[in-house]
């Protein structure tokens, strides 16, 4: 038996958006099952290519479709770990089209855990992943908006909610410079391997330079012997939960639906908006959020 899991972020999902979102995780999930038929395959290059497809998808948080920085930059985060402990990641990475492939090749030609910036980006060339810079005129768009929101003063605006000190910075401190939902897979292989892979362009009109919960072992994305876990949320509040890391512990004594419920449960009392998929050592898949919505989706093989 083999089993997946995918999301493509939580938060405030408008209807017609959640439809048409919850059509592409179908039609992911459709290709991904046809992957892990392949007994060449590892659970490693199953979450790979299912982050890989969200990524290239306009509609979620991730690679192409990230949201964009104060500057009005995509600047993402991405990381991946297998059950044997196997961990790589990337942070504030840019100019790439797929972060979680980067943060495989940080996992396995490197002796590090974690790139960033723009030792990420020249890593990344040199592992042969091309420049990408399109940015979708939606995303534009939006960023327009919520700078406007920020300049008024408005910041109880959707994600900018969480940026309270944001207002501090000005346009002036930024002039010198030339310039950040969530989507994410675990699965448990045919042959009972498990690995989690999580990817992001973080949050709305984050800071230059920030870092999010997603390329943090633990936090964003974990796996051991007793399953695997990703998240998506507010990564500050997230990572002082150390959120998939605890749900992963709960799988100990608890089949992944209860885990990551009981996780989540524990998050909202500390205030942290979140989601969690995860499956367990027995091949379990769950999920979790205390958002208004969340896209997710599994297949049993
Ligand atoms: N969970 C995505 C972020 O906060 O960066």
């Amino acid at each position: 038996m083999a089993h997946i899991i995918i999301h493509g972020g939580a938060g405030r999902i408008d209807k017609d958006r959640e439809e048409a979102g919850n059509k592409i995780i179908e039609k992911i999930l459709d290709e991904i099952t046809e992957v892990m038929r392949d007994k060449n395959l590892t659970a490693i290059d199953i979450v790979e290519k299912a982050v890989n497809m969200m990524e290239d998808e306009e509609m979620f948080n991730a690679g192409y479709g990230s949201v964009l920085n104060y500057d009005g930059a995509a600047e993402m985060d991405a990381s991946i770990m297998a059950d044997d402990g196997s961990f790589g990641s990337v942070a504030s990475i840019y100019s790439v089209k797929n972060p979680v492939s980067v943060a495989r090749k940080v996992m396995e030609e490197t002796d590090h855990l974690i790139l960033n910036g723009k030792g990420a980006v020249d890593f990344a060339r040199v592992m042969g992943f091309s420049e990408f810079t399109r940015l979708p005129e939606g995303r534009k768009k939006r960023w327009k908006e919520l700078r406007k929101c920020l300049d008024k003063n408005e910041t109880a605006q959707g994600e900018l909610r969480y940026w309270k000190k944001l207002k501090h910075f000005s346009n002036d401190y930024y002039k010198d410079r030339e310039k950040y939902g969530t989507v994410g897979a675990v699965c448990m292989d045919i042959t009972g391997k498990i690995a989690a892979a999580t990817s992001t362009g973080g949050i709305w009109l984050k800071l230059y330079g920030r870092v999010g919960d997603t390329p943090i072992m633990g936090a964003g994305t974990y796996a051991s012997m007793y399953g695997g876990a990703s998240a998506t949320g507010h990564g500050e509040a997230i990572i002082k939960q150390f959120l998939t890391k605890r749900a992963v512990e709960l799988m100990k004594d608890y089949p992944a639906p209860e885990a990551l419920e009981k996780a989540v449960e524990e998050a909202t009392e500390k205030g942290c908006s979140c989601g969690l998929i995860g499956v367990d050592k027995c091949g379990n898949a769950g999920y979790a959020f205390n958002t208004t919505s969340m896209w997710y989706g599994s297949r049993k093989i």
